[in-house]
């Protein structure tokens, strides 16, 4: 499984690409104006700082020409980025549009197999399954993720499944279990799923025992 970021704030971009296991970092219009910074400096400062990564970018326009003009804008700023587009009808057109150019597209704003469907069809790259906003709502939103993942396997489509709107790690347990492409995360719940308290008790007796023994491994 894939592990991307979910933000714009590049230092936390930073953080999570010094691990060495990120694989990508997603954005959106409410992310990226949160930085209180240019979208196309952001974009290219993530660009760099996850040299392999794909960075999705997303269109803001809702009319397929301006979308477009958009989409064609954005990717070419980096061949790394991926153009993250709203799942409506001229989104689904732009995303035909764009996977026939060899464009990579990431559609956004996914909650059900019906809509992951269209979004497959068109060529998308990656679909955004949205859980935590569905779960707001006290549905189960990884159910439409584990229809999706079936989805794309029983028919071939080469689209991966991306959970989105991860709110808590046992979100990114139930997207393996369902068999999920990727996961996006905010970098708190990335740091979340190194945590565990009897990792923390095991290293420090380990420790404990080792420096009471007086024992060194660098001379
Ligand atoms: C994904 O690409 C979205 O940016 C993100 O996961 C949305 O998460 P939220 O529902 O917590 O805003």
């Amino acid at each position: 499984m894939k592990l991307f970021v979910d933000t714009g704030d590049i230092e936390e971009v930073k953080k999570a690409a010094s691990w060495g296991i990120l694989d990508g970092v997603t954005t959106n219009p409410t992310l990226i104006a949160k930085t209180g910074k240019g979208f196309k400096e952001t974009v290219l400062k993530i660009c760099e700082a996850v040299p392999n990564g794909e960075i999705s970018a997303e269109v803001v326009a809702t009319d397929y020409d301006t979308m477009l003009k958009e989409a064609l804008e954005v990717s070419s700023w980096h061949p790394n980025i991926v153009v993250k587009v709203p799942l409506i009808e001229p989104g689904i057109s732009l995303v035909k549009t764009l996977s026939d150019k060899g464009i990579k597209t990431n559609v956004t704003l996914v909650f059900t197999v019906s809509q992951a469907l269209l979004a497959a069809k068109a060529g998308a790259t990656f679909i955004s399954n949205f859980v935590g906003r569905v779960d707001d709502l006290s549905e189960d939103g990884m159910l439409a993720v584990a229809d999706s993942v079936e989805m794309v396997r029983t028919y071939g489509f080469k689209s991966q499944i991306l959970v989105a709107s991860v709110r808590h790690p046992l979100h990114v347990v139930q997207g393996v279990q369902a068999g999920a492409h990727i996961a996006t995360m905010p970098l708190k719940i990335l740091e979340m799923l190194f945590k565990h308290p009897l990792t923390d008790a095991g290293l420090k007796r380990f420790l404990d025992d080792w420096n009471a023994a007086g024992l060194h491994i660098l001379e």
